[in-house]
């Protein structure tokens, strides 16, 4: 065989599908099963896509920071632009530049502060609505919280009344993705078929609540100091403002990418911690001697090391966003393989994140592995839950700052006894969630 045609290894498929079926059935063991069997680059097809999945970190390397400029985003996240449209995470070359260095100021350091004192806001008015001994879906108050923060610190909005009606509609829209992801053809949007009907209505709520804060904030023409202001004031060019369209996939991605990922890490974080109560005593103790009971602020980040541990071995175990991809934009070599235009490369941090080459024990949940520098010591993109290179997530430290401190301000009155009954199973849709959520009763410490 010529090294122009080498291909890795990787599991037979069927004509038609490639390895879709076997895809479909099991998501995440068969990435695990692929890496384990094949090794570190593995040939796959779904439908009519070549892909080599890559588990080899100096490789993960190349795609996603130096060989950067080889690839784009690959062809599932343009699955359905209708919710997400062309916002920072689908976007690409230099429209998406200039959208991320209008945003990146909303990211700024010297915001923190105001954000971090709604990260604590929020939760401290979610935990004056909560009652000892209540059983509760942590999963979905995480995710009522996030989604609070989010629409305050961003647009500066209060959706509280809402919130409900957007996790549903966003949870169809991101179904209806799934859906179409693990399709050999999926059927055009403009089809009628009951879930593009459903899609729809999903899109049309969204953008029923997004242009209304868009409008509204135009009408008032007042500058909140928010991600919704500097887009807004931002200038093109030729003088043209962003229209209400632009404005709106960037609000949507925002609002999608931003709280959603963030109520997962904290409710996956809550489940590690209830399956370890020795880490669970010492987030306490932590918490304890750092805040002695006060509020915590963005100041006490820096002491609140197990906390900060507590979320990354969150975010390694059960990472939101499990596995990614890019598509190659010209012919180029991954590993030593030839990657032709148009094929893509797909990148699991499920798969890395618990690779016993890189951790021990590696489906143990244990805070304490970060204790020593680990974050440092592994090679690079061996650990990547928030991606890497240009595109890596404009949101991770105010993901950071914000699990640490909700997690913080929540233990020093609570702690969550999951209930037996309702085993957690992770499930790769969208973003690696619960099955059925996270059954759980407060109680008080
Ligand atoms: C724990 C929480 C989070 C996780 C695990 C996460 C994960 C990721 C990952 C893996 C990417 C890279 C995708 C790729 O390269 O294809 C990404 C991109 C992105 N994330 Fe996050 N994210 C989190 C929180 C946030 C927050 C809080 C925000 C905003 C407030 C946000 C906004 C974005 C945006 C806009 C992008 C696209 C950036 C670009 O391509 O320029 N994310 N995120």
């Amino acid at each position: 065989m010529t090294v122009a045609t080498r291909r890795p290894p990787g599991p037979k498929g069927t004509w038609f599908g490639g390895n879709l079926s076997e895809f479909r059935r099991a998501r995440l063991d068969f990435f695990t099963r692929c890496a384990r069997e094949y090794g570190d680059f593995v040939s796959l097809r779904f439908g009519p896509h070549r892909i080599i999945l890559v588990n080899d970190p100096a490789a993960i390397d190349y795609v996603l920071v130096g060989g950067a400029r080889s690839f784009r985003k690959h062809f599932a996240l343009r699955l359905n632009p209708l919710l997400l449209g062309n916002g920072l995470l689908t976007s690409e070359g230099d429209f998406w530049l200039r959208q991320r260095r209008l945003a990146q100021p909303a990211f700024r350091a010297s915001r923190m502060p105001a954000y971090a004192e709604s990260f604590v806001g929020f939760t401290q008015r979610m935990l004056q609505r909560w009652q000892p001994g209540q059983s509760v879906d942590v999963l979905t108050e995480m995710e009522r919280l996030t989604l609070d923060i989010a629409a305050k610190t961003l647009f500066d909005a209060d959706v509280e009344s809402e919130a409900r009606a957007v996790g549903e509609a966003l949870r169809v829209a991101q179904d209806a993705f799934v859906a179409r992801f693990g399709s050999a053809l999926p059927l055009p949007l403009s089809w009628p078929t009951p879930r593009n009907l459903a899609l729809r209505r999903a899109v049309h709520r969204l953008d029923d609540i997004v242009y209304g804060i868009i409008h509204q904030r135009r009408r008032g023409g007042e500058d909140k100091g928010d991600l919704l202001s500097m887009l807004l004031a931002a200038q093109e060019e030729d003088g043209e403002r962003m229209t209400d369209r632009q404005l709106r996939d960037e609000c949507m991605t925002l609002f999608l990418a931003g709280h959603e990922t963030t109520a997962l890490t904290l409710s996956w974080a809550w489940y590690g911690l209830s399956r370890n109560a020795e880490a669970e005593a010492e987030l306490a103790a932590e918490v304890q001697s750092v805040l002695g009971g006060r509020i915590p602020t963005l100041a006490d980040l820096p002491r609140l090391k197990f906390t900060e541990m507590t979320v990354l071995e969150a975010l390694r175990l059960y990472p939101p966003a499990y596995t990614f991809g890019r598509e190659a934009i010209e012919d180029c070599e991954v590993g030593g393989y030839p990657v032709p235009k148009g094929m893509t490369i797909l990148m699991s941090q499920w798969v890395m994140h618990r690779d016993p080459r890189f951790f021990a024990e590696p489906l143990e949940f244990r805070p304490n592995r970060w204790a020593d520098g680990l974050l440092h010591k592994l090679p690079k993109l061996v650990y990547f839950p928030f991606g890497a290179g240009p595109r890596l997530c404009i949101g991770e430290k105010f993901a950071m700052a914000e699990a640490i401190l909700v997690l913080a301000t929540i233990a020093q009155k609570y702690r969550f006894t999951v209930v037996p009954e309702h085993p957690v199973v992770p499930a790769a849709t969208f973003t690696l969630r619960p099955r059925n959520g996270v059954k759980a009763v407060l109680t008080e410490r």
